[in-house]
């Protein structure tokens, strides 16, 4: 699969890890920075957007993103019309979050999670699939709530 990663400062560490890890597993990762710890200029809005684009504009299937708690990154992402991010501490959520609720990105923060769990949150991320039939219903009401702002 081809996933987009991004981070803040905060994040790149973590980001480069998980990347290796899934790289490892066959995947196909892409990065969208931030690529320098030291640069704040590229705050977590910014990857967040860019990552969240490439899934919408069809260049990833999924994506991950980490900043300091994983709320400000995916804050952003979930701004761009049809994406669905999640913030991640644990593998149940992870799993929940594809199954019933078809989140393209996983969020996870790097001042909260430990590497081996990320990794966790991640594989389980990846390996679950979307359950539809009335988690469906549940997707498309989402989605109503963005075109009743205009925002297709
Ligand atoms: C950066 O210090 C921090 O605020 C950011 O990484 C993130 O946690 C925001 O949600």
């Amino acid at each position: 699969m081809k996933i987009a990663f991004g981070s803040d400062h905060a994040g790149i560490e973590l980001k480069l890890y998980l990347m290796e890890h899934l790289k490892e597993k066959g995947h196909e990762c892409v990065d969208y920075g931030n690529y320098d710890p030291n640069d704040r200029g590229d705050d977590y809005p910014a990857p967040g957007r860019r990552v969240a684009e490439a899934i919408r504009d069809g260049e990833a299937e999924k994506g991950v993103l980490i900043c300091g708690t994983g709320l400000g990154i995916s804050l952003a992402a979930n701004k761009v019309p049809g994406i669905r991010a999640c913030v991640c501490s644990e593998p149940y959520t992870a799993s929940m979050s594809v199954r019933h609720n078809n989140c393209q990105i996983v969020s996870m923060g790097a001042r909260v999670v430990g590497r081996e769990l990320a990794v966790m949150i991640a594989d389980t991320f990846f390996e679950a699939r979307f359950e539809g039939g009335r988690h469906q219903n549940r997707v498309d009401m989402i989605s109503q709530i963005e075109e009743d702002y205009g925002k297709k």
